[in-house]
């Protein structure tokens, strides 16, 4: 489905805030890097869950029923928005920090202090630290950064290639920066790690929402990704290849279930984070198909059209970053304003680049600007170090930061730009 006027609108109706914030001003929100709206299925799916399924599991009223029916859908939907082997793949959690540690301290059991860990130089800290813990307590004995080009934002992947040796464990990745949109080729990283006979990891929590997933053809062993990035609230999943599940041994309590998942899965579950998460990915099927009568059946079904939504909001977020960057009629794109550093990929590459642009305008504080935005012009977005290394790489402790996502308009991409130009200017 294409994303034209008509279609946009009805994709907007299905995020109830995405006109105005909560108290009813109306505003451009392109702060979707730290985590995007809420749709209305997704809201809708967890509250009903929180009311009529609010007990625990294990026992015979239709409460604990509904609430192990509620967690085993939310593991299928995740299964099929990341076309994965199966609901036995996916593991839940607090956050993805919380799963890369707990990922980092099971492996951690077979590593003797002489093996290495690589990585990229633009990862978010939650894909550094449960990697240099093990490197603090001699249980590997480094953490290797790939570097990327300073100038185009992209991975280094001859350096990356170089540091992978034979006492490499784990290659881990983020799917694309959550500063610069640089998107990591997974394949080829994949194919190094395979070759090298490690492990195989990504952070796709920035990407999730720009572009289908789809981890047999990524190749990995391991995937983690956040709700609250993808159109639903907080609480993270890791879709882990079984063999490799059922091998490792996670930090655990005695009782706890000893196979799948729930052996990796920390005190009782909250079922509304599950029925929240089909939520979402029912919304992401309805944008694959939203002529289809029914909502889709879970399974081959339902992943077709999810990545179908993907891919039509994938090429939409393309449209909107070519005007971001290059500018629209007599409107400047960041390339071209005067004053403004933009940091990351400057075109829309052949791998693609996810729809995030960090900036800083010469001679302000990124607070400042921040600011400036918000209340004059009520455009949303932070200035932060995003718990990334890459501010520092740049010798700065922030950047400004605007994400977009597919329901947000080109209307407000050109107010974006008219703003930075108009502030910009003034400064001169
Ligand atoms: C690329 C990336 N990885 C990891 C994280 C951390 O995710 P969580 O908040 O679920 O721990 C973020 C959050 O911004 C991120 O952008």
């Amino acid at each position: 489905m294409p994303f034209d006027v008509k279609f946009l609108a009805r994709v907007r109706k299905e995020f109830p805030a995405v006109e105005a914030d909560p108290t009813d001003r109306k505003r451009a929100f392109l702060d979707n890097g730290a985590g995007t709206l809420v749709t209305r299925r997704s809201a809708e799916m967890e509250s009903h869950a929180r009311v009529d399924w609010s007990a625990n599991v294990g026992n015979l009223f239709p409460e604990s029923k509904g609430a192990e029916d509620v967690i085993l859908e939310g593991r299928r939907a995740v299964a099929d928005l990341l076309r994965a082997d199966g609901p036995e793949s996916i593991i839940s959690g607090e956050s993805c920090t919380s799963l890369l540690f707990l990922l980092s301290y099971a492996l951690s059991r077979d590593f003797t202090g002489d093996e290495n860990v690589v990585t990229t130089g633009y990862e978010h800290y939650a894909n550094i630290n449960p990697w240099t813990e093990l490197g603090g307590m001699g249980i590997i004995k480094e953490l290797r950064f790939a570097k990327f080009n300073m100038e185009t934002g992209q991975l280094d992947l001859e350096e990356m290639k170089k540091l992978i040796d034979k006492k490499t464990k784990v290659v881990t990745v983020t799917a694309a920066s959550n500063v610069l949109g640089s998107r990591s080729d997974l394949k080829e990283v994949g194919k190094m790690a395979k070759e090298a006979g490690a492990l195989f990891v990504v952070d796709a929590v920035h990407h999730i929402a720009h572009g289908p997933t789809d981890v047999s053809k990524i190749g990995c062993d391991a995937l983690v990704f956040s709700g609250y990035k993808l159109f639903s609230r907080h609480g993270s999943f890791m879709y882990m290849r079984p063999e490799l599940m059922g091998k490792l041994l996670p930090y655990k309590v005695d009782t706890s279930p000893k196979h799948g998942p729930e052996k990796w899965e920390m005190g009782t579950r909250d079922q509304a984070m599950f029925a929240a998460i089909t939520g979402a990915v029912d919304y992401l099927a309805w944008l694959g198909d939203p002529s289809a009568k029914e909502p889709p059946h879970a399974g081959a079904q339902r992943a077709a059209r999810v990545r179908d939504g993907m891919l039509a909001a994938e090429a939409y977020e393309k449209e909107l970053s070519r005007i971001v960057l290059d500018g629209y009629g007599r409107i400047l794109g960041l390339r071209y304003i005067e004053g403004l550093t933009l940091f990351g990929p400057k075109e829309v590459l052949k791998l693609g680049r996810d729809p995030t642009f960090a900036f800083k305008l010469a001679g302000m504080d990124d607070h400042e600007v921040s600011k400036l935005l918000w209340e004059k012009y009520a455009i949303a977005l932070g200035a932060e170090d995003y718990y990334s290394r890459v501010p520092a790489l740049y010798k700065t402790k922030t950047m400004c930061r605007a994400t977009f996502v597919h329901y947000n308009t080109k209307q407000e991409a050109i107010a974006l730009l008219t703003a930075l130009s108009e502030i910009a200017s003034k400064k001169k």
